[in-house]
């Protein structure tokens, strides 16, 4: 694993630092990662110097969430070459480090094209590393745009669908700041709506059994101003029977070609819930999480984790600052088997509407996606 840094906030914002940045050192390029797995209870920064370390925080989902995925892939593959590592094996060991968020694999991809253009080029070593970090830096670039478009188009369907304002908005996991460039998918368009008074409640699953929501949205949330209200995930029903809930958003980590969507384990039935409210059902995703080449819902890869994510309180936040990152918080009994899908896959005829950068897909079909991906990048 890197190595930690403490935090130091520099004004109010979702983040108190970015939730990944490149940095220069004299001993050689960093990624540094604002640790997720210790949020809420502690700001730490994770330092990683070498691929195999970057790995590692995506598998224990130090970095998470698809679009920062990307992200992290394409400068792990940037440090890659400038550490003068195999850029071959640093691409497969990135790509294949989670299966389902598509980003992750697009990211390594197009950091690694560049690299080996540059080199087909005949460039120096340099030179190919230079091209690898400029195709990582545009990456970047792009989700901070495609956030910024994602919030506008957001909320102007928010204003369609809901006419009155005063929305209250489900959402489930995070997908905010944290796993973004910019201030992330679904979550953005929360934080756009409040910004224009919009907002009346956020409902913020707790996303078992990592709680993203509780550690992460509702960190978030609070940070942003936004007014918020965690429950339990099986608390949601009845919060839609009691009229409660206007609209869902969530983010997504693959779309397949029907308009199947794979997110965080918990939104599939969230999406049956709010079809039987008649709540419109919104995911919100940049074009890079579409995967034209997965044909549907079924052919997507689930992340399957392991069983004492579910039987155990095991991330470092739950054994308080300072404490071992070994063992957990014992739940069931001792040997329980657990099933623990990461994501689960939410039929296309279930979303009411699909908002990327380029635009919002109503409804959600074959066709209609493969016009939004085949027209200019900006619309
Ligand atoms: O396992 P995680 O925390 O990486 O899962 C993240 C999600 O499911 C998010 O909802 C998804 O990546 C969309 S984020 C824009």
């Amino acid at each position: 694993m890197g190595d930690q840094q403490e935090v130091s906030e520099a004004g109010a914002a979702a983040l108190p630092v970015p939730s990944l940045r490149w940095e220069e050192r004299p001993e050689g390029p960093v990624v540094v990662l604002l640790d997720q797995t210790r949020l809420p209870a502690e700001e730490v920064e994770l330092v990683c110097t070498d691929v195999p370390a970057l790995v590692e925080a995506i598998r224990t989902l130090a970095v998470r969430g698809a679009p920062l995925l990307g992200i992290a892939g394409a400068y792990g593959v940037a440090l890659a070459a400038a550490r003068g590592f195999d850029v071959d094996e640093a691409a497969q060991a990135l790509a294949h480090a989670r299966p389902t968020a598509v980003n992750l694999a697009y990211g390594v991809r197009r950091a690694t094209a560049a690299y080996r253009a540059a080199v087909r080029d005949r460039a120096g070593a340099g030179e190919a590393a230079a091209a690898a970090l400029a195709e990582a830096r545009t990456v970047h670039a792009e989700d901070v745009e495609a956030s910024r478009r994602m919030a506008e188009h957001g909320l102007a369907l928010l204003r369609e669908l809901l006419p009155g304002g005063g929305h209250r908005i489900l959402t489930h996991c995070n997908t905010g700041a944290l796993v973004s460039g910019g201030e992330g998918t679904a979550l953005a368009v929360a934080l756009a709506a409040h910004r224009a008074g919009e907002l009346r409640q956020l409902w913020v699953d707790e996303t078992r059994p990592l709680l993203q929501g509780t550690r992460l949205t509702a960190y978030e949330a609070a940070r942003t101003g936004m007014p918020y209200t965690v429950l339990a995930d099986g608390a949601a029903g009845s919060l839609f029977a009691a009229g409660e809930v206007d609209a869902v958003l969530i983010g997504a980590d693959r779309i397949a070609a029907d308009g199947a969507v794979a997110n965080k384990v918990g939104s599939y039935p969230l999406a049956v819930l709010a079809r039987y409210h008649h709540v419109p059902f919104v995911v919100v995703a940049p074009v890079s999480t579409v995967d034209l080449e997965t044909e549907e819902g079924a052919d997507i890869e689930v992340e399957q984790r392991p069983g004492h994510e579910v039987t155990e309180l095991s991330l470092p936040y739950a054994r308080g600052a300072g404490a071992e990152r070994s063992g957990g918080f014992g739940l069931a009994p001792w040997g329980a088997q657990a099933h623990n899908p990461a994501f689960d896959v939410t039929p296309p005829e279930l979303v009411t509407a699909m908002v990327t950068e380029a635009g919002v897909v109503s409804p959600v079909t074959r066709g209609g996606l493969a016009d939004m991906c085949s027209m200019s990048r900006w619309s």
